[in-house]
């Protein structure tokens, strides 16, 4: 038996409570593992998906990663909302977090004061794609899904804040960019408000820590800037999203 098997094994207990920080990526993961001493393959989430997670089960307030793990037909990272929903609602359901962090990627808005780098809180997030003009649709398709309140935490710990929109593409079409635009959008995604959703569904607390690999208003194409930026942005996140997971778990402890 290797030593990966060893730590791929499932850990004796489930976390439970703490924070549960949802990333799609394994890149995006991988430094934010790190800084939590959390190595090995991690173990499964759920039976039917390819989601993993790894957690320092150990401490009171358990900080537990999952992340929507290898596409078993593709075998590429499982990116977008549909993966981003299962993994929350498979990870609040077992181990019942105070709060949940979607971290990860996204793209930015040098129009808004955005650089590859920039990192962002969310003040709401919202679909950038979701077009039903019946009413009642509309406005559920439209709507932020909501955020814990976290300015202070930004402030504390130098991050910037505004709206993050979601949508399961990594272009920018026109009607997209037009709805991006009217919020003001800072930080573009394809997981948050999907995290978001199964969260106020279930009554748990949510933010968002994203930082851009890609300028949406750039001209160079959009996945020639991500893959470039990839692993920057990914150190990136494995500096600030430790220190906004203990900042949440502060904020939420009673
Ligand atoms: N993740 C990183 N860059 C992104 C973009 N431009 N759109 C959606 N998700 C992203």
């Amino acid at each position: 038996m290797s030593a990966a098997d060893v730590t791929d094994a499932t850990p004796a207990a489930d976390p439970a409570g703490g924070v549960v920080i949802v990333v799609a990526m394994a890149a995006e993961a991988a430094g934010i593992r790190a800084q939590l001493g959390l190595d090995g393959r991690g173990a499964v989430l759920h039976p039917a998906f390819p989601a993993r997670w790894w957690s320092t089960a150990a401490l009171d307030d358990p900080i537990t990663v999952v992340t929507n793990g290898v596409d078993p037909d593709f075998g590429v990272d499982s990116i977008g909302t549909q993966a981003a929903t299962t993994t929350t609602l498979h990870a609040i359901e077992r181990f019942t977090p105070r709060v949940v962090l979607s971290a990860g990627t996204c793209g930015g808005f040098a129009a808004r004061g955005g650089a590859i780098g920039s990192t962002y809180l969310a003040t709401e997030v919202r679909r950038h794609d979701r077009r039903i003009e019946v009413d009642g649709m509309r406005e559920m398709m439209r709507a932020d899904e909501g955020v814990l309140e976290a300015a202070g935490i930004a402030s504390e710990l130098g991050i910037g804040v505004g709206p993050v929109t979601t949508s399961d593409s990594l272009d920018a079409p026109p009607l997209d960019l037009a709805r991006m635009t009217e919020v003001g959008a800072v930080a573009k995604d394809m997981e948050a408000a999907a995290v978001a959703w199964v969260c106020r569904r279930h009554g748990v607390p949510f933010q968002a820590c994203k930082v851009v690999t890609d300028l949406v208003d750039d001209p160079e194409q959009t996945q020639v800037q991500f893959l470039r930026n990839l692993a920057a942005a990914s150190d990136r996140l494995a500096e600030i999203v430790p220190s906004v997971a203990t900042a949440l778990l502060r904020h939420t402890s009673t």
